[in-house]
């Protein structure tokens, strides 16, 4: 049976740890989000109820969407909701697995990510090339626990706030 990797993210990272603000991206980053699509296309994604809040279109088409959430009166359409992290993972792996599909991406917010960054195997990390200001922030990542398998940096297109490198980081 074909291994499937949990990963944190893709996340996107300011150089202040800054990941959002005011319920939503304190960025415009449009070359990001194609990143973001091609690599959670076809997978589980995982995230937080106030993430799911701020997709602007939901749910992620093309990918199972389940949500984390406390509240029990929580209905959100198109998603499936989970109150525990780790029954969400397992949901997830059943659904990748049904589907043929490599890896579950945990896609945020800060807490699920650092939920994540503890069992991942691989983080899709986007390091953008700013101090921005915002009132979401993930802590330093440990780098020396990971290996980097990829890096590509990327001038600010014409639809892009910033320049930023989007890396690839495996579980040493
Ligand atoms: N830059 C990036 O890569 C990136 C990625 C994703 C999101 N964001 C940004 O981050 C912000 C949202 O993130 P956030 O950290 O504030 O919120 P979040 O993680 O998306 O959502 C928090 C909510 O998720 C539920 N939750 C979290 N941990 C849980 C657990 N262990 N068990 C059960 N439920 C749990 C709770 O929902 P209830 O309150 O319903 O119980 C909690 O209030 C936005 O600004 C968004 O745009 C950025």
């Amino acid at each position: 049976m074909p291994t499937i990797t949990l990963t944190a993210g893709p996340i996107a990272r300011a150089r202040n740890g800054v990941i959002g603000k005011d319920g939503g991206l304190p960025w415009r980053l449009k070359s990001d989000l194609a990143n973001f699509r091609a690599v959670t296309m076809g997978k589980p994604v995982i995230m937080g109820r106030k993430t799911w809040e701020s997709l602007p279109k939901k749910p992620l088409v093309g990918r199972t969407n389940i949500v984390l959430s406390r509240d029990g009166s929580f209905e959100p359409q198109g998603a499936l909701v989970c109150e525990e992290f780790t029954e969400a993972v397992g949901i997830a792996r059943e659904q990748a697995e049904e589907d043929g599909a490599r890896e579950v991406c945990v896609i945020g917010g800060a807490s699920l990510f650092e939920l994540a960054l503890a069992k991942a195997g691989r983080i899709y990390l986007t390091d953008i090339d700013a101090e921005i200001d915002g009132d979401v922030t993930l802590s330093p990542l440990d780098e020396s626990l990971w290996r980097e398998v990829s890096a590509k940096a990327y001038p600010a297109g014409e639809d892009d706030d910033y320049p930023f490198t989007i890396r690839v980081l495996e579980r040493r």
